[in-house]
């Protein structure tokens, strides 16, 4: 076995062995222990071509990446100096996925494909989120204090995706593949593009014309009502300067009304 893979393996020991010892001590075992768990039913609920435990466990760089993230952020909570950053670069060395000890991850996390993510420091993730490789929840370089992205619960963020600065991802989105998102996302949306723009909003296509179909506008009959009124004005005003007309004027303008009734029913839609 080689000088690397030795020392690797005695490393993750020595690591595996403090963080047993600090989780058991502070009582935090049995919360971890639940937190492992659902990472690794998240991957097989996720991931049709996870077949059964043992491949769960060993051929997911994604899962591992997850474990010793948890190691080295209990470590990092306990204010164990330097450690949780080695764990943490260990973690990168094996797996390549850079994950800051700081950054807080929900429960039910899943990096698929692993290889090419790195999380940063101020980062937030919520519950059952699902990263593909080449993911990066990094900084803008511009901003100090909070810096980095928050996930909300159920989010899917596609390979190679960058999301940058302080950005909150709302529960349910999808950031697409190759996105650049820079700016915060509704929740039940899904953003694609650079800059990231949504394409679908609550399940409905965004800039899809919203048409009522069974109300369209009439112009031909709208400039007919008009025309009508303002005959209408005409005959009663005639009526009133020919007195002497007035009965024939009436007389027309009923039929006319009965005329106007048939036309307008169908306008109405009765008559389609
Ligand atoms: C974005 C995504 C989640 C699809 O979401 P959706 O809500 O079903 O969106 P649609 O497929 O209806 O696409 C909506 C529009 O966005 C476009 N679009 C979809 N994905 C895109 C992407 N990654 N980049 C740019 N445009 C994209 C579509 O062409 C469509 O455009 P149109 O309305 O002009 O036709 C999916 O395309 C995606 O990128 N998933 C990530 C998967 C991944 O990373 N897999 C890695 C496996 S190894």
């Amino acid at each position: 076995m080689g000088i690397v893979k030795k020392t690797g393996l005695l490393f993750l020991a020595a690591a595996g062995g403090s963080g047993y010892f600090w989780l058991n001590r502070t009582g935090e075992l049995n919360r971890t222990l639940g937190a492992i768990r659902r990472d690794v039913t998240a991957i097989q609920e996720r991931d049709p071509a996870a077949a059964n435990l043992i491949e769960t466990l060993t051929c997911y760089s994604g899962l591992h990446a997850i474990l010793l993230h948890r190691m080295a952020h209990f470590m990092y909570e306990q204010r164990l100096p330097v450690v949780p950053r080695v764990v943490s670069q260990f973690n990168r060395f094996v797996t390549g996925i850079e994950i800051h000890p700081a950054a807080k991850i929900g429960e039910g996390f899943f990096i698929d494909h692993g290889s090419g993510v790195v999380i940063g420091e101020t980062t937030e993730v919520g519950d059952n989120v699902t990263l593909y490789q080449g993911v990066t929840l990094g900084g803008t370089g511009k901003e100090t204090g909070k810096r980095h992205p928050t996930l909300m619960d159920n989010v899917t963020v596609g390979a190679g995706a960058k999301v940058l600065g302080s950005v909150t991802v709302g529960e349910n989105a999808k950031i697409g593949a190759g996105s650049i998102v820079i700016h915060d996302v509704p929740p039940d949306s899904t953003v694609v593009g650079n800059p990231g723009r949504p394409v679908r909003e609550r399940g409905r296509k965004v800039g899809a014309a919203d048409v009522d179909w069974t109300h369209l506008p009439d112009p031909v009959a709208d400039a007919m009502q008009s025309l009508v009124r303002r005959l209408v004005e005409l005959e009663n005003e005639f009526k009133s300067t020919f007195p002497e007309k007035r009965e024939e004027i009436e007389k027309a303008q009923e039929e006319g009304e009965r005329e106007l009734d048939r036309v307008f029913d169908y306008y109405r839609g009765s008559g389609i």
